[in-house]
């Protein structure tokens, strides 16, 4: 069935109703389709539009090993880039971090998220899947029941959709994580006094492994697309806009901060994508309330330093997905009732690691030359001992998804799961 079909007969009733088509939704709906759990995807963007945004490019091995496992590998292991370590370019000297080494043979893959979102859209049409591309005006009503809905328009028609629990994998900006009462959620936030200019470039990769630069200037980091798109950031005031950053600025900055010893210097190259970032760490807690449950950015947010959001948003629904699924195999609600607290303990050292990532590389605005002179002590620190490399190579590369795609194969493949909800047991509604 294709998106159209889908939005001439939209579903009035599903188990779990998705709203967000980022990572988070759209593989959520991909797993409970594999543990024959159905579902609705709910997005406000048309499908054109989440495929060309421009985001993550970092996948965790254990992001990449549930991707293949569930079926998603195919065009990621042919056109990504696996990389086995990242440089610490510091005092004008690279030094590089042997992640297979430290980390017993893991490594990162290089694939845009916009790729991902590409596979699992088509995975999840091509298996007959929901997902609602352009809907308006969403809301989340009566999470405090068993009988949670949806309402949103498309077009200028009104719907609504009826489900056993919603999931609010609608990112940061997102109605779902809001509509939950304010008394009942704990709010944890840290901004940072800078954002990251990020660009593309037509050139050729100008390092075989990104490489994370620490420089008085600010923080600068060269990353890569494909053997001709290289993808770079450079820290910013978080109110600039691509207007302040000719091109000029831009390869004048980059020979500053990344500039060595032994004069590694970057070839000019079309540069024609230019945007800010903004960087903030937040966490909700608890990830649930009654049976709406939040997941990836929908409930934090890490600064992009650490290269965790993606994968944190693929960790949360693999632990959903598979919560999910048991209680629809088993009528348990056993770990969907601990959701929240399993995922919570994930997404803080993810925080953390993310936190020590960008204040060990950035400039801050009260920075005098004593912290510069720490920033540097940390990083002679980082590289000169074994134990501190295997610490943040063990930090980057993740650490193994609890039970990987484990619950796949206990569950049925294709048929649906049709087993009903207790409502009796209604241990995991507030109240
Ligand atoms: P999102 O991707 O934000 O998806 C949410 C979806 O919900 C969107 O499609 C949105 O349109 C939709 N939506 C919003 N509101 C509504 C509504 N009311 N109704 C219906 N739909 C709605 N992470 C990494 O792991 N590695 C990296 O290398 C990395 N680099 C990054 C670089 C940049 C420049 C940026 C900006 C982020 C980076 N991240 C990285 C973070 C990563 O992109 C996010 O953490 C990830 O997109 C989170 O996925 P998500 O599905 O939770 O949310
Ligand atoms: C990229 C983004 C990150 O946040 C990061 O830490 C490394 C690489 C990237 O977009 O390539």
């Amino acid at each position: 069935m294709t998106s159209d079909e889908c939005a001439a007969k939209p579903p009035q009733r599903t188990q779990v109703g998705i709203v967000g088509a980022g990572p988070a939704g759209l593989l959520l709906s991909h797993l409970l389709h594999l543990a024959g759990v159905d579902s609705v995807v709910l997005e406000t963007r048309s499908r054109a539009e989440i495929e060309a945004t421009l985001r993550a490019g970092v996948l965790e091995q254990g992001t990449v090993d549930l991707l293949r496992e569930c079926g998603l590998g195919e065009r990621m292991l042919r056109e990504g880039f696996v990389h086995q370590g990242i440089e610490l370019l510091f005092d004008g000297s690279r030094h590089r971090l042997d992640f297979a080494e430290l980390t017993g043979g893991r490594a990162i893959t290089i694939y845009p998220q916009h790729e991902v979102i590409r596979d699992l859209v088509r995975a999840r049409l091509d298996a007959g899947g929901h997902i609602m591309f352009e809907a308006h005006g969403v809301e989340v009503l009566d999470f405090d029941t068993a009988s949670p809905r949806i309402r949103y328009e498309r077009g200028s028609v009104s719907r609504e959709l009826v489900c056993d629990y919603i999931a609010g994998c609608d990112g940061f900006h997102g109605v779902c994580r809001q509509a939950v009462p304010a008394a009942a959620r704990s709010e944890y936030a840290r901004s940072y006094p800078f954002g990251w200019f990020g660009i593309l470039v037509r050139a050729a990769p100008y390092s075989k492994e990104l490489v994370y630069a620490h420089h008085e200037r600010g923080f600068s980091l060269v990353s890569t697309r494909s053997a001709t798109v290289q993808r770079l950031y450079l820290q910013c005031d978080p109110a600039d806009h691509p207007r302040d950053w000719g091109d000029e600025r831009i390869w004048a900055e980059l020979d500053e901060r990344l500039a060595t010893r032994d004069r590694w210097t970057l070839p000019r190259g079309e540069i024609f994508q230019k945007g800010v970032i903004a960087m903030r760490s937040f966490v909700v807690e608890p990830m649930t309330y009654g049976t709406l449950y939040l997941a990836g950015d929908a409930a934090h947010i890490v600064p992009p330093t650490g290269a965790k959001g993606l994968n944190l948003a693929v960790a949360d629904v693999q632990i959903l997905a598979a919560a999910l699924a048991e209680r629809y195999t088993t009528g348990k609600a056993h770990t969907l009732q601990q959701y929240s607290e399993n995922a919570l303990e994930r997404v803080w050292a993810a925080e953390h690691f993310s936190w020590w990532m960008t204040s060990m590389l950035h400039r801050f605005s009260d920075d005098d030359p004593f912290g510069h002179r720490m920033q540097l002590a940390q990083l002679r620190k980082v590289i000169g001992s074994s134990a501190l490399q295997t610490a943040l190579a063990e930090q980057y590369v993740g650490a193994p998804l609890p039970g990987t795609a484990a619950y796949l194969k206990a569950s049925p493949p294709r048929g649906r799961n049709r087993r009903s909800i207790d409502r009796a047991d209604s241990s995991n509604l507030p109240g």
